[in-house]
């Protein structure tokens, strides 16, 4: 059991990376980073935190031996996030306004689907991948929060 949740949780690492960098980003490189699309995606996804999050998913691939993997659920992760934004900017949601599943999986679903080009999960991998992803990503989302990186708990 131990061991099916770690192996999932390997698989799906560089997705979390890519996703936490742009947060890490925006508070160093914050002054200096402009939005993709402030109308299409809002402000809060910017060229930094995209390029970063690419970056940040190659280099765990690169480190697990897997370079392509990463970088494909790196770029997947992020296009997901931009997607998720999109459509809660289309629902009139302000950036940072919460929306429950969406926040938490869009990255994911993407990051998979990209992935997948080389290489999926088992069933069992994928069923423990989408229990712990909300959890991780709220939990991650409350350290970022009182650390002050981001301004939502959530
Ligand atoms: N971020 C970024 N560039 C990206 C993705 C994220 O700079 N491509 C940074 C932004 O500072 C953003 C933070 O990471 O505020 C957290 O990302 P997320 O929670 O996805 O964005 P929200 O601010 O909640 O905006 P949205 O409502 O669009 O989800
Ligand atoms: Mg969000």
């Amino acid at each position: 059991m131990l061991d099916l949740i770690f192996s999932a949780i390997w698989f799906i690492l560089p997705a979390y990376f890519a996703n936490t960098a742009p947060v890490i980003g925006a508070k160093i490189f914050g002054k200096y980073n402009a939005p993709i699309s402030k109308k299409i995606l809002g402000e809060g996804k910017t060229w930094g935190g995209f390029i970063l999050g690419v970056l940040a998913g190659t280099l765990v691939g690169f480190l697990q031996g897997v370079i392509l993997l990463g970088f494909l659920l790196g770029l997947g992760a992020m296009l997901g996030d931009m997607i998720g934004s999109l459509i809660k900017r289309r629902f009139g949601l302000k950036r940072g306004a919460p929306a429950p599943l969406l926040d938490q999986y869009d990255f994911l679903i993407i990051a998979l689907a990209f992935a997948s080009i080389i290489k999926t999960p088992t069933l069992a991998q994928l069923i423990v991948i989408l229990i712990l992803t909300p959890i991780f990503a709220l939990t991650g989302n409350f350290i970022a929060f009182t650390l002050k990186l981001k301004k939502e708990w959530w």
